[in-house]
């Protein structure tokens, strides 16, 4: 029993899965895979959470968070490339440690992105909500406040909008890869408008003072900010899990991983200097801080068209992010480690139709009642235990198969994964203590359900046949 939870799965098996004609379609290229990324990537980070992290935690001196974290960033996003290139499977972090690690760390790292995906898409369709609702106060529309906030929060019961937005995104999911791909690529485009005119405006009522004092919360600041606004980041990951609906995923990953982690990064470090510039760090912990700036500085007709695009930018997280967690649930069911369920592909548009309507169904649950401050802590450290286990997963892999052809390699070995570790590392200890324990009780769940079902329904264990079998099996 020890040994089989280590075992590894072959990676020549998995390739034959993925190039199956019994799996997801390939749709995607490197224009929408890249916009994907992009769609992943800028959101809440940027929209909402830069105004609590300046105010509370880094000062102007954020912009300093923002190149830590960003630096972060890239050494792992090095080491996704490699795997995602050579192990183009669905699943990300997950696959990647099934080869390397063995089976338990797999069912480990899958059931953390379970937690990252899943509440990415809660706490962004609660910051969704949030900014829907402002728009239509704007508009002088005024709805019951029981309807709009989850319980505790400004006379409410339920988080109406936010169960909206989750609902209408599961159809468009289940309605395919490349329609989705589509509507991303759109709002997208919108998103990054929207930023580029923020930055426009803004730079024009910098006033220098206001940078003064620069690290109001001294230099740890700089680090609790980062530990923070590393959910900026997130999203670059979670487009290697659609590698089996990619074309040509040697060319497309890496150009898609890099270049869309590189473009939000100049874009986030120049937002933060700017909006740090026009108001004191200290006024920006509201819900609506790139709007609230416009407001203070007098650019009111802004404020409405900010606030648009950052619908437009929540919606697109939502959008990669449910998608990715329908694709992780889809390659362990595929590995015997979650009921078959779970591989149901839909009949027409061949899609994981089941994975996708119990996403929705829990990310709506618990978007309707909870607020979004604390899911966003936990989103960050189980995103930054994936990247622990991806850099380590490359430097064993390199020692234990150094055959395998690699399309792209993470240059600097061993230094770009042993840094990338390093600073996720120190992400993580920044992180308030009652987040780290709610992981470690999300990782005992997880344990257990690994016990008494993924363990004896494995597909190592040859019960249930291959994963092409369990995927036809889940079709009958
Ligand atoms: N990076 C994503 C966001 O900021 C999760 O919303």
């Amino acid at each position: 029993m020890t040994r089989r939870i280590f075992w590894k799965k072959p990676i020549n098996h998995l390739l034959e899965v993925s190039e199956s004609k019994k799996g997801l379609k390939k749709v995607l290229g490197t224009p929408a895979l890249l916009l994907m990324g992009l769609g992943a990537i800028i959101g809440a980070g940027i929209f909402i959470l830069t105004g609590v992290a300046s105010a509370y935690y880094a000062g102007p001196g954020l912009v300093l968070s923002f190149i830590f974290a960003g630096i972060a960033c890239v050494f792992t996003a090095l080491c996704y490339a490699e795997f995602a290139t050579m192990v183009p499977v669905a699943g990300s972090a997950y696959t990647y440690s099934y080869v390397t690690l063995g089976e338990l760390f797999a069912w480990i790292i899958g059931w953390d992105l379970v937690l990252e995906y899943t509440l990415i898409v809660t706490a962004l369709a609660v910051g969704w909500s949030g900014y829907m609702v402002s728009i239509i106060t704007t508009l002088g529309i005024n709805l019951p406040p029981q309807l709009l906030n989850p319980p505790g929060v400004a006379g409410g019961f339920i988080n109406l909008p936010a169960i909206m937005i989750i609902g209408i995104i599961c159809v468009l999911l289940i309605r395919g890869t490349k329609f989705t791909s589509q509507f991303n690529s759109l709002i997208v485009m919108f998103k990054l408008f929207v930023v580029l005119l923020f930055i426009a405006i803004g730079v024009n009522y910098i006033n220098p003072a206001n940078y003064h004092p620069f690290l109001p919360f001294g230099y740890i600041g700089i680090f609790k900010g980062a530990a923070i606004i590393f959910f900026a980041y997130i999203g670059f990951d979670a487009i290697t899990t659609a590698a089996e609906e990619v074309k040509n995923p040697q060319r497309t990953f890496p150009i898609a991983i890099l270049g869309s982690l590189v473009i939000a990064s100049v874009l986030y470090i120049i937002v933060t200097i700017v909006l740090d510039g026009m108001v004191p760090y200290y006024l920006l912990g509201g819900a609506a801080p790139v709007a609230f700036a416009l407001n203070v500085v007098g650019i009111h007709w802004a404020d409405i068209v900010i606030s648009v695009g950052a619908l437009a930018g929540l919606t697109s997280v939502i959008l990669v992010g449910f998608f990715g967690q329908s694709r992780v649930f889809y390659a362990m069911a595929r590995d015997g480690l979650l009921p078959p369920f779970f591989a149901k592909l839909h009949k027409v548009f061949k899609t994981p139709i089941n994975g996708i309507i119990v996403v929705g169904v829990v990310a709506s649950c618990l978007a309707a009642f909870l607020p979004i401050t604390a899911i966003a802590e936990l989103v960050n450290i189980g995103t930054l235990a994936a990247f622990i286990i991806v850099s380590a997963s490359v430097l064993i892999l390199r020692r234990t198969r150094p055959d395998i052809e690699r399309p792209f390699r993470t240059p600097f070995l061993p230094w770009v994964p042993i840094l990338g570790i390093i600073s996720s590392l120190g992400l993580v200890i920044e992180l308030p203590t009652v987040t780290q324990l709610r992981f470690l009780v999300w990782l005992a769940i997880g344990l257990l359900i690994y016990y008494y079902y993924g363990r004896k329904n494995s597909i190592l264990t040859g019960k249930h046949g291959t994963g092409e079998e369990i995927i036809e099996s889940a079709e009958e």
